[in-house]
């Protein structure tokens, strides 16, 4: 089969480095790729924000399947863009992405399903805002309703925080559209952890639960990112609440979907708070978590074509898929500056060194310079990745790679995986 991967981070490189395991791939292709993916992949340019033109290119490469890595095409309608041209993909329609795209939809889908998740009211004004702040008790929540790459929310301790945050979103507009609507909630105490799941529309299958780290500094100080690191290991979530999860949380989001119209196909991502109160949805994204997938991709024994293929022809129930007991991990090696403004064209020295081992190292923002050097092209660099039979070996594993990559300015985290959080 001719396969096309929409996408260009650490993610991708993950999908596209599993899907060259198949003994069914026949070509694979990538747009827009990076410079790691492009060692196996034959890469392609792509504006990943016009469907059209995504279409455009799976039909010139007949691909015979296509799957989507970031949020922003399957908002844009890829799927229906794809069905026009009678092509073949792995995304949910615009309006099951909804889930990701806004929030507001998201909080009041889940309302109406019975799903637990934080209280919450949404505000199409300032003075809404306030007048809502009354309902709440510090410290709140503060989302702004659409997409931010990651960074549209905020948790304020006291009103000077929360006036500061409902101006920068709705008055300064630094989301734009985004913050437009807001939403309010409570704050929910407990683990965090990410559960994925592969879906037709009417039957799922989980990956193994992963946790990642979101703020930049070790003991999770400093700013949000895209994520820092990874891992995911057997017993994460234990089998008890990973049984409530589905029966509470997974099935009726798939159940109620379905019935409003709009099957969630693809892969959904629910990011869930573990609370004394039992486990509730933090957010859904419409689409495989970055670097929760690099750690959950290590672990996968299944043929990954075939699993695209049974999410296309609606075959999820009937299909195995095996995962290793092993457990893994994932740590990002960043650009000097990230997650503010960063470094760009820094040569990556020790890619081999790093690669040769126990660990595989996915590359996110790298391109090749005009002298076929490796550098550094975003904010997250690398995702060194290992598995091993434990979490203590698997996390020795990754950073004793990491520790062979150099680039001026490299930072990671020295706590992934460390203790649970
Ligand atoms: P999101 O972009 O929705 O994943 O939110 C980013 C991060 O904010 C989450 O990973 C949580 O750590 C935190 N967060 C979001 N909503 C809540 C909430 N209701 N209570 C506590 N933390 C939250
Ligand atoms: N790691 C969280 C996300 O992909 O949104």
């Amino acid at each position: 089969m001719r396969i096309l991967v929409i996408g260009s981070g650490g993610r991708e490189h993950a999908i596209t480095w599993k899907l060259g395991q198949s003994s069914r791939l026949s070509e694979l292709h990538c747009a827009p790729g990076n410079a790691g993916i492009c060692e196996a992949a034959k890469c392609h340019s792509v504006d990943t924000n016009d469907p059209a033109s995504i279409a455009a290119l799976a039909e010139s490469l007949k691909a015979d399947i296509t799957m989507i890595g970031p949020e922003a095409p399957l908002v844009a309608g890829v799927r229906e863009a794809f069905a026009v041209r009678k092509l073949r993909i792995v995304a949910p329609s615009a309006h099951a992405a909804w889930l990701e795209g806004s929030k507001v939809f998201a909080k009041e889908f889940m309302k109406r399903s019975g799903i637990p998740t934080a209280r919450f009211v949404a505000c199409d004004s300032v003075m809404e805002a306030r007048a809502a702040l009354n309902q709440f008790t510090f410290p709140v929540v503060v989302k702004a309703n659409g997409l931010a790459a990651g960074k549209g929310v905020r948790i304020v301790n006291d009103s000077t925080d929360f006036e500061v945050a409902i101006q920068e979103m709705m008055v300064q507009r630094v989301f734009g559209d985004s913050g437009d609507r807001i939403v309010i909630e409570e704050c929910l105490v407990g683990d965090e952890a990410s559960l994925m799941l592969f879906t037709d529309g009417r039957d799922y299958k989980l990956l193994p639960p992963a946790r990642d780290y979101k703020r930049v500094d070790d003991g999770d100080r400093g700013p949000n990112t895209g994520g820092m690191g990874s891992f995911s290991t057997p017993g994460l979530i234990d089998e008890r609440t990973l049984s409530r999860i589905q029966t509470e949380i997974v099935a009726p989001t798939l159940a109620s979907m379905f019935a409003e119209g709009h099957p969630f196909e693809g892969i959904l991502y629910v990011g869930l708070m573990l609370t004394a109160d039992g486990p509730k949805v933090i957010e859904y994204n419409a689409r495989l978590g970055d670097p929760e997938t690099q750690a959950v991709m290590i672990r996968l024994e299944s043929d990954l074509v075939e699993i695209l293929d049974a999410i296309i022809e609606k075959r999820v129930s009937e299909t195995r898929i095996e995962w290793a007991d092993d457990s893994s991990v994932c740590v990002v090696a960043a650009s000097k500056g990230y997650p503010g403004a960063f470094d760009r064209g820094k040569i990556i020295t020790g890619l081999q060194e790093a690669g040769s081992g126990e660990a595989v190292v996915f590359h996110a923002g790298t391109a090749r310079d005009e002298n076929g050097n490796f550098v550094t092209s975003g904010g997250r660099v690398l995702g060194v990745t290992a598995r091993a039979g434990t979490l203590a070996e698997a996390r020795a594993r990754a950073y004793e790679a990491v520790g062979k990559l150099s680039f001026e300015g490299i930072h990671y985290r020295k706590d992934i995986a460390e203790t649970s959080r």
